[in-house]
């Protein structure tokens, strides 16, 4: 199948449909990490009706910029109306793509405005359902695609913490005992928080490959 993932600098998704015998691209306007000739550095909007050669896409997975869409940052936009503008702007990328001339698609992005703005969401995952050992409430957009099996086997166990009301909740390694992400400020960090975790590109590779 020819298939784009829009929206991926990391090569993860890509490679995962790669190693199963895809004709799979990725796009961003970053260069790849892995450098891979198969990366289209640029605008995916140019990309989105033809790919190298001509192709027509089968199927594409996206992954538009969540900044001004998650839930945790839209409390900003009453005080603030260039922030507000700027989730108008990421609110009409992410309809672009879904009217994009393609097979099918799966858009993901986390609990955020696209929800209440223009759908909800098929499904609903976490990365530690895909035997990765972290947790990140997932959105998945999906058309003319199944949803994810999940497979209870490759489920990874968190650890268990007893809070200061006497609850017992179940965290992962990039959480801190009372929920939040673990990751510190530093110049990468909205890279390393984007990244696709492993476990669910090959999940999206298996399932719609
Ligand atoms: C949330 S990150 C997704 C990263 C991805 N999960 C990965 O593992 O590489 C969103 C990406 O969208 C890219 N982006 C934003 N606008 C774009 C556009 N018009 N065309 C292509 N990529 C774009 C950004 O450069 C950023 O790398």
């Amino acid at each position: 199948m020819d298939v784009l993932i829009a929206c991926e600098f990391s090569g993860r998704v890509r490679e995962a449909f790669r190693r199963r015998g895809h004709n799979a691209w990725s796009c961003d306007l970053l260069p790849a990490d892995d450098a891979s000739p198969h990366h289209l550095v640029g605008d995916v909007r140019d990309w989105l009706a033809r790919g190298p050669d001509g192709v027509t896409w089968d199927v594409m997975v996206a992954h538009p910029p969540c900044t001004y869409l998650t839930v945790s940052g839209l409390h900003w936009n009453t005080r603030d109306p260039a922030r507000a503008r700027e989730t108008e702007s990421a609110l009409a990328f992410v309809r672009e793509l879904m009217a994009a001339p393609v097979g099918a698609y799966a858009l993901e992005n986390p609990v955020g405005c696209i929800s209440s703005r223009i759908r909800k969401p098929d499904q609903i995952v976490q990365p530690y359902q895909f035997g990765d050992d972290a947790s990140k409430a997932t959105c998945l957009w999906l058309k003319n695609l199944p949803k994810l099996r999940i497979v209870p086997a490759l489920r990874y166990p968190g650890r268990m913490v007893t809070l200061a009301d006497g609850k017992v909740v179940e965290r992962w390694s990039n959480q801190t005992d009372s929920g939040q992400n673990r990751l510190g400020p530093s110049e990468d960090r909205w890279k390393l928080r984007s990244l696709t975790y492993p476990g669910i590109a090959e999940a999206f590779a298996e399932n719609w490959g």
